[in-house]
C-alpha cells in the first residue's frame, strides 16, 4: 500500500481509503440491534460482514476511513465505533458534519452552535476522544465562513478534532475559507472530473490534499451494468442518468478489454487511474463485502506507466458528464452569508438565489454538482456543491 501526505499536514494516508457510506445499519434497524446486543454471535446478519470489511481494510494497510454523521443516520459512525475498539490507533478516522437532522428532516447547518453539538455526537458514536479529520460536509451559504472556521479552530484547540477538511466546495469557497484546511473531498470518476480543474489548482496553492470520492460512480462501474445486471428497486444507481449508464457500459467493456491483456480487473484500473491524478492524496472507495475491499486495496500500488496511458485514453473518451437537473420547491428564504439570499429547498439543501425567489417557488438544481441552473429563476452566484 502506498502512503501519501495529506496536503501539508503530517498525516500520511493510504492512497486507497475506505468509504463507510454504506456500512452500518440506521438506528432501529434489526441488523444493528442484533450486532450490538450479541456481538459476534448473531449470524447471519450484515453487521458481521460490515465488521469484517473494516478489519480486512486495516489488515491490508488501509489507514484512512471516511464516514459522516448522516451516513446510515449515524449507523456508520456507530459501526466504526464498535469495530475500531482496540484498533483505533491504526486508523486516521475522518468524519463529516454540517447536516442537522431534526423532526425527521435534514437541513444544512454550519453554525458554530450546531457544529459543536455535532462533533460531540460524532465523538460519542465513534467511541473516541478525538476525530482525526473533521470535514464540513458542504458549505452552508447562510452561515459566514468566519463563524464556521472559528468554531472548527476552537474544536481543534479543545482537542476534539485534530485537522479540518472541506467537502463539496467550489474553488472560490476553498480560497475564501479562513482557517487552516488539510483536505477537500470531491467526486472523481470518468463522468465527474470537475475536481481536476480550478479546484485542484486552488488546493495545491493552499497545500490541501484531495480525497477523491465515488471512484466507481457510486458502484455503477463496479460490476456488470444493466441490462446484464438490473439494479433492484430503491438502488441509488437507478438515479444515474440513462445516457451516463449507456456510456458507462461502453467504457466498462473497453476497460475490461485492456484489463484482460494486463491480467487486471476493471476496478483495479479505475482506482489506479483515480489515484494517479495529480493532487489526489487518497481515493475513497466504498465496499460492502470483504472480497470488494480486498480488490480495492490491491489498487494501493501504482499502475505501470504503459497501462496507465491506455486507461487514460479510455477514460478520456468517456462521452458524457453526469448531470441530473431536479426541480426543487423552496420552503424558506434566508439572508445569505456570501450572497444576498439563500433558499432552503425541500431536501434541506441551501442555495444562493436571486431576489425574485420566494417560498413556494421551484428552482432547478443540478444535484450532482449542487448548482442552481439558470432556468426557472436564475441565480446571482453559483451555489455550493452538495
Ligand atoms: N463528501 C461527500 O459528499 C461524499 C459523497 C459520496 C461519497 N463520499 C465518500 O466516498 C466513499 C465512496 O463513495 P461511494 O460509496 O458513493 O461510491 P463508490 O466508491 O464509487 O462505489 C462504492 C460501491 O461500489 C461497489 N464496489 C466497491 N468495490 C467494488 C469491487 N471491488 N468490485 C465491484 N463492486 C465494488 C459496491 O457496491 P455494490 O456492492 O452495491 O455493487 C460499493 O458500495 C463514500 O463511502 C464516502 O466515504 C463522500
Amino acid at each position: 500500500m502506498e502512503y501519501r501526505s495529506l496536503g501539508n499536514s503530517p498525516l500520511r494516508v493510504s492512497c486507497i481509503g475506505l468509504g463507510a457510506r454504506s456500512l452500518g445499519a440506521p438506528p432501529g434497524d434489526p441488523a444493528q440491534q442484533a450486532g450490538q446486543a450479541a456481538g459476534a454471535s448473531v449470524e447471519p446478519d450484515r453487521s458481521a460482514e460490515w465488521e469484517r470489511v473494516v478489519h480486512r481494510a486495516l489488515d491490508l494497510g488501509i489507514n484512512l476511513i471516511d464516514t459522516a454523521d448522516v451516513y446510515r443516520r449515524g449507523g456508520s459512525e456507530e459501526l466504526l465505533g464498535r469495530v475500531l475498539r482496540g484498533r483505533r490507533r491504526q486508523v486516521i478516522l475522518a468524519t463529516k458534519g454540517g447536516f442537522r437532522r431534526q423532526n425527521g428532516r435534514t437541513t444544512q447547518d454550519s453554525s458554530p452552535e450546531y457544529l459543536r453539538q455535532a462533533v460531540e455526537a460524532s465523538l460519542r458514536r465513534l467511541r473516541t476522544d478525538v476525530i482525526d479529520l473533521y470535514q464540513l460536509h458542504a458549505s452552508d451559504p447562510a452561515v459566514p465562513f468566519e463563524a464556521t472556521a472559528r468554531a472548527l479552530e476552537d474544536l481543534v484547540g479543545a482537542g476534539k478534532i485534530r485537522y479540518v477538511g472541506l467537502s463539496n466546495v467550489t474553488p472560490e469557497e476553498l480560497a475564501a475559507f479562513p482557517a487552516p484546511v488539510v483536505s477537500i473531498q470531491a467526486p472523481l470518476n470518468p463522468y465527474q472530473r470537475d475536481a481536476e480543474g480550478d479546484l485542484l489548482t486552488e488546493a495545491r496553492r493552499r497545500g490541501v490534499g484531495l480525497l477523491a470520492y465515488a471512484p466507481l460512480l457510486a458502484g455503477v462501474l463496479g460490476g456488470p451494468l444493466p441490462p446484464d445486471r438490473p439494479w433492484p428497486p430503491g438502488d441509488e444507481r437507478l438515479h444515474v442518468p440513462q445516457e451516463v449508464v449507456a456510456d458507462a457500459a461502453i467504457l466498462a467493456r473497453r476497460l475490461d478489454d485492456v484489463g484482460r491483456r494486463w491480467g487486471l480487473g476493471r476496478v483495479r484500473l479505475l482506482l489506479g487511474w483515480a489515484a494517479s491524478r495529480p493532487g489526489v492524496a487518497s481515493v475513497l472507495v466504498g465496499a460492502s463485502t470483504v472480497g470488494q475491499v480486498e480488490a480495492n486495496a490491491a489498487a494501493g500500488q501504482p499502475l505501470p506507466p504503459d497501462l496507465l496511458r491506455e486507461v487514460e485514453a479510455v477514460v478520456d473518451a468517456a462521452g458524457v458528464t453526469v448531470q441530473r437537473p431536479v426541480p426543487m420547491r423552496v420552503v424558506e428564504v434566508l439572508p445569505g452569508a456570501r450572497s444576498p439570499r439563500v433558499a432552503v429547498v425541500e431536501w434541506g439543501l441551501k442555495f444562493p438565489v436571486p431576489q425574485s425567489v420566494e417560498p413556494g417557488d421551484t428552482i432547478l438544481v443540478e444535484i450532482w454538482s449542487g448548482r442552481v441552473l439558470p432556468s426557472l429563476p436564475a441565480p446571482e452566484t453559483s451555489g455550493p456543491e452538495a
